[in-house]
């Protein structure tokens, strides 16, 4: 099992609406990939964790990576895992956050958004973060 947790900046050709049609293509071909994670949305960036199998997760990530709706992918984590951690949802997504969840997600990006290495407790710290906006 394999686990990769990146951030990105919306575009400019982000509209609210997209999130719609990124969740319909990414819950149809997760399913089919064998792929589970979570997407969060806040104000101006997007954190998302998928896992499966690596060759999967990389495959998946490239199509991510190209989408014009966003830009500027981070990687914060990439690891093997012993078992899913986010095996409920082909695509979770975590729309409504608290204040201070919010308030959490945007102090842990901007403690790393100027460096371009992140160490493993950037990642653990985000993922972490993840577990806890996970809509159970
Ligand atoms: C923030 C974001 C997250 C995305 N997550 C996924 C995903 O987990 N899986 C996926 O297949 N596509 C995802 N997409 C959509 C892909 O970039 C791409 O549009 C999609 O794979 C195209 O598939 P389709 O032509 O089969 O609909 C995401 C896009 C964005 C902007």
């Amino acid at each position: 099992m394999y686990q990769l947790i990146y951030v990105s900046d919306k575009t400019h050709t982000f509209v609210p609406s997209d999130v719609d049609s990124i969740l319909f293509s990414a819950r149809k071909n997760n399913e089919k990939f064998g792929i589970t994670g979570l997407l969060v949305e806040l104000p101006e960036h997007f954190i998302q964790i998928i896992e499966g199998e690596k060759e999967k997760v990389e495959h998946v990530f490239q199509l991510i990576a190209k989408d014009e709706r966003h830009e500027n992918l981070r990687v914060l984590l990439a690891m093997k895992t012993l078992s899913r951690e986010m095996a409920a949802w082909a695509m979770g997504f975590s729309e409504k956050l608290s204040e201070s969840q919010l308030r959490d997600a945007l102090h842990i990006l901007n403690s790393f958004s100027k460096k371009q290495n992140f160490s493993d407790i950037h990642g653990k710290s985000i993922k972490l973060l993840l577990k806890s906006l996970s809509p159970e």
